[in-house]
């Protein structure tokens, strides 16, 4: 039987996370309220992906501590919950579209697939493609598929990395429309400015694993000089952390 659950909160405490030597997130600490969207923005290496990991449970911190909700990512009911769109989503490569999203669904406990899949190749317009393998897919088509492998279950908690990589305008624009209306707590992680104003209404901004600045959009634009584009803002904001 399909569960839903109302959306957690996400918090970090004091985060941090050692590759070897490498020092990829540090005392890092932020938190989403229920069903806030927020991006997660940073320059590459700055450890977003890492901190998604993380909330996933795919890896452990080397120290802090990760809450969804008041549970521990690796839980049973977080795993339920949670959707994830990786930045290298790979489906299955031999099988159709919509052989990805009936196994999957059919995985992930989700009633009446079939209705399901149908309503998500029409809403992210994969209907043309539901026979083809992934294998002959164009990159945007496979990213809108790994979308729609991470929604399928209607998780209350979405974690994007990268989501709009890949994405020609109008499909950038059917997804948006889509993940907005998902009632979840959305955390998004991205390099562009443009995608999170597109999709978020507040930043956490890290660099070098450590948040540098977070706040809401509007308090960010506000911090420009006049007529001064908010990614210059954001670059002088990266650039004074170093
Ligand atoms: N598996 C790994 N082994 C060693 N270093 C890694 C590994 N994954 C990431 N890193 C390093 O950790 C830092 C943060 O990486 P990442 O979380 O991928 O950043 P982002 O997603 O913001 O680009 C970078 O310096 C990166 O090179
Ligand atoms: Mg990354």
């Amino acid at each position: 039987m399909e569960k839903s659950f109302a959306p957690p909160s996400i918090e970090l405490s004091s985060v941090s996370k050692d590759y070897g030597s490498v020092h990829a997130l540090r005392n890092l600490s932020f938190r989403l309220e229920p069903g806030e969207r927020c991006a997660l923005l940073g320059p590459n290496g700055a450890g977003k992906t890492t901190t998604l990991k993380i909330l996933v449970g795919l890896l452990t911190p080397t120290s802090g501590d990760v809450k969804i909700g008041n549970l521990d990512p690796s839980s049973e009911e977080v795993r339920r919950m949670m959707g994830y769109l990786p930045d290298d989503a790979s489906p299955y490569r031999s099988f159709s579209v919509r052989e990805n999203m009936e196994y999957i669904g059919a995985l992930r406990g989700v009633d009446d697939v079939s209705d399901k899949v149908d309503s998500l190749l029409d809403s992210l317009q994969l209907r043309e493609y539901e026979r083809a393998k992934v294998s002959r897919l164009s990159r945007g088509n496979v990213q809108k598929l790994a979308m729609a492998l991470a929604i399928i279950h209607r998780p209350s908690v979405l974690l994007l990395d990268e989501p709009l990589n890949y994405l020609d305008i109008p499909t950038q624009e059917t997804v948006i429309d889509h993940l907005k209306s998902i009632n979840s707590t959305q955390l998004v992680s991205t390099h562009i400015m443009e995608v999170a104003t597109r999709l978020t209404d507040r930043v956490v901004m890290i660099s070098h694993g450590s948040v540098v600045w977070t706040g809401t959009l509007d308090d960010l634009k506000k911090l420009g000089k006049d007529g001064e584009p908010i990614e210059r803002v954001v670059a002088r904001m990266l650039t004074d952390a170093l």
